[in-house]
């Protein structure tokens, strides 16, 4: 199949570009490099032994995107591309909306226009919000804490609204998070431009001598020591995930909930469901 990954040379995507690559699918990134860098592409080349096409676009240009699709004969979308710094996001929250949200519209409009109509969407496990009971599963109530769950919830319902409208729409949305690791050739990993948002890379920086410490926050969790303790994926689990989201997609396996969408919590399920 002929995969687009928009956010194609970040974090998941690439681990994800690897997966499907090997899986023996065609894959393009589009990114615009606003969270990684373009070279990422010549280590995922490494990795695979052939070249992997890259197309530097933000998903907001509708036209690009369109021509984009067509030029590869693109069959289904993996959108990765977004801004997800909870923080940031209540420093810059009109930066989220516009980049996640107007983002997502543009690619809907983009797919509409060519006729692509296979999506598998980035979603976050914070759009559970609060949890009211445990383990959470994906009947457990939305809400948001903070804009960039606000952006989620807001596409996962646009999403929704879409695949009711026109049912030959394929929809999965992953609530995952707290991926870790890196692909085993050492080649590609989490490398976020700036201070990293995530725990992951901010030890790993500590630990290289690149910054100095790590603050923990909280004491009083009812755990061993007081402080959080959190479950975490391995990134090539979750790239495997999205393969699978896809098969499944595509085999008519996966039945719509009613959202009209397909919804699967990654980090819950181990991905047992692949
Ligand atoms: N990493 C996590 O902990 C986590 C957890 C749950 C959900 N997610 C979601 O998964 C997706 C990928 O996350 P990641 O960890 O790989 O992040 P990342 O920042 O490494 O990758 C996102 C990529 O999207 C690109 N991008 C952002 N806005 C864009 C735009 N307007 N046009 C084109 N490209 C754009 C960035 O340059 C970056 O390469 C995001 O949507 C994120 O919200 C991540």
């Amino acid at each position: 199949m002929n995969i687009l990954l928009t956010g194609g040379t970040g974090y998941i995507g690439s681990h994800t570009a690897v997966a499907l690559a090997q899986a023996g699918h065609q894959i393009v990134l589009l990114d615009n490099y606003s969270n990684s860098r373009p070279g990422a592409g010549d280590r995922l080349a490494k990795i695979l032994g052939q070249s992997v096409p890259q197309v530097e676009c933000d998903v907001r240009n509708t036209t690009r995107l369109t021509q984009t699709l067509r030029q590869h004969a693109i069959e289904a979308v993996i959108h990765f591309a977004g801004l997800k710094a909870v923080g940031a996001s209540m420093a810059r929250s009109l930066d989220y909306y516009a980049n996640n949200v107007q983002g997502a519209i543009s690619l809907l409009q983009a797919m509409q226009a060519s006729g692509v109509k296979t999506l598998v969407f980035s979603s976050s496990a914070t759009v559970y919000g609060d949890p009211q009971y445990l383990p959470i599963d994906e009947q457990h109530p939305r809400s948001a804490t903070n804009p960039y769950g606000r952006t989620k919830l807001q596409i996962e319902d646009l999403l929704s609204d879409v695949a009711h409208a026109d049912k030959t729409w394929h929809i999965s949305c992953l609530r995952y998070f707290n991926p870790v690791g890196a692909h085993e050739s050492g080649l590609i990993g989490e490398a976020p431009q700036g201070i990293p948002d995530n725990l992951m890379p901010f030890i790993a920086q500590v630990a290289s001598g690149e910054r100095p410490q790590l603050n923990i926050f909280g004491n009083d969790y009812p755990t061993p020591d007081g402080t959080g303790v959190r479950d975490y994926i391995h990134v090539m689990d979750l790239a495997a995930g999205h393969g699978a989201a896809l098969t499944a997609l595509n085999a008519g396996t996966w039945e719509p909930n009613s959202s009209g969408t397909t919804i699967h919590t990654a980090w819950l399920q181990k991905l047992t469901f692949c």
